[in-house]
């Protein structure tokens, strides 16, 4: 298969966790015959700084124009920029900007434990173990993307959210059909006790629901939701939720797994695609070769799957597992650990390419067929 992936590595630890990506998925391409093309350009921070806008309109006609995105970091938690409220431009604009532009609708985050690293999690094992969901979260709506103001005297907001019905049974659908080839049950989570577009999705999911007679629905409050998760989390399959709900339940469910570094994402709609790691950009990080690169070597095999390649995806998991089995792990999941970010991406790597020793791996590889656009 022939494939244009734009690379937008972002922000902090972002570029060096998706050089991992890259590796293993050019690992890939030797192994299975496919050509892979990367195409770098800038987002986020970095863009505004050496562009004065967080996504160039060059990153967009490339992410437009190739295959498939592979994205980093964006950074959220720089100082100059997204922690700081009165800031003009922020690089989470590129984000959601890109999202919108894309049509990507629908965010796929897959939450599973790896048996090798339940001492990992702050929850017992015997409330993790075997859980294994995915949210499906919707990602171009919702209070994100409403109407927001600030009054003159800037003493007043408002951000509203809505939400189509159109909106609501096009991700319903795929959380259902996401759900026969798992084990058919659909959580919906929302605030239907108070908010009226938590009355209409409801209503939608429940009209969309009536095409899958085999998948069995329930309904949850966010907050409750919120505390199902940690108590019992494997009551899950698939959770269905709005946008912000979706965002918040997220970073709660990553910490089941013991490190938001090893969880990825999925985002598309009926022409795009992109994948990313679900970690920030963890700017205190950046250039120390300390950084976990598994979600975003999770996010290339589900750019894999994506297109088809199981194969190919099963080979990098299964590289993944060996790696964690191995210990060959970033300090996030072993504090005593002597290797850094690059020796991961290395070990994956050599495993897919199935090298006699594992921890070799030439980066200069990479680089072909790459060109920097921005
Ligand atoms: C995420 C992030 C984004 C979001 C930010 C960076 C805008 O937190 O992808 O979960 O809120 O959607
Ligand atoms: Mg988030």
């Amino acid at each position: 298969m022939n494939l244009k992936i734009a690379v937008l590595p972002g922000d902090g630890i972002g570029p060096e966790v998706v050089l991992q990506a890259k590796k293993a998925l050019y690992a890939i391409s030797v192994m299975f015959d496919h050509e892979f093309i990367f195409e770098d350009a800038l987002i986020g921070a970095v863009a505004i700084d050496k562009t004065g806008t967080a996504l160039p309109e060059q990153t967009l006609n490339l992410c437009l124009n190739t295959d498939v995105v592979l994205l980093g970091t964006v950074g959220d938690g720089d100082p100059k920029y997204d922690n700081n409220p009165d800031a003009q431009k922020r690089p989470s604009q590129a984000v959601l900007k890109l999202r919108k532009e894309l049509g990507l609708f629908a965010n796929k985050r897959p939450i599973k434990t790896y048996a090798t690293l339940m001492h990992s999690s702050p929850l017992k094992r015997e409330i993790i173990e075997g859980t294994d969901f995915i949210i499906f979260r919707e990602l171009t709506g919702g209070i994100y993307f409403s109407d927001k103001s600030l009054n003159d005297e800037k003493n007043k907001a408002t951000d509203v959210c809505e939400y189509s019905e159109e909106e609501i049974t096009r991700i319903t659908h795929l959380a259902f059909q996401a759900a026969q080839k798992r084990r058919n049950k659909v959580t919906m989570v929302d605030k239907a006790n108070v908010l009226e577009t938590s009355r209409l999705w409801r209503n939608v999911v429940q009209k969309v629901a009536y095409d899958y007679p085999d998948v069995e629905l329930n309904f949850l409050f966010v907050d409750t939701a919120a505390m199902q998760l940690v108590l019992n989390p494997r009551q899950f399959d698939v959770i269905l939720t709005e946008n912000l709900f979706g965002d918040i339940l997220s970073d709660e469910a990553s910490a089941i797994t013991g490190s938001i570094g090893l969880l990825a994402s999925a985002s598309f709609g009926t022409k795009k695609a992109l994948f990313e790691p679900i970690h920030k950009s963890f700017p205190q990080a950046k250039g120390k070769n300390i950084a976990n690169p598994i979600a975003s070597i999770v996010s290339a095999a589900m750019l894999l799957e994506h297109f088809g390649l199981t194969e190919e995806a099963k080979l990098v998991h299964e590289a993944i597992e060996k790696a964690i089995e191995y210990n060959v792990v970033t300090l996030d999941l072993n504090p005593g650990t002597s290797f850094g970010t690059n020796e991961v991406g290395e070990f994956v790597s050599n495993f897919i390419l199935n090298k006699d020793d594992l921890m070799y791996f030439n980066n200069d590889n990479v680089h072909i067929g790459q060109s920097t656009i921005v």
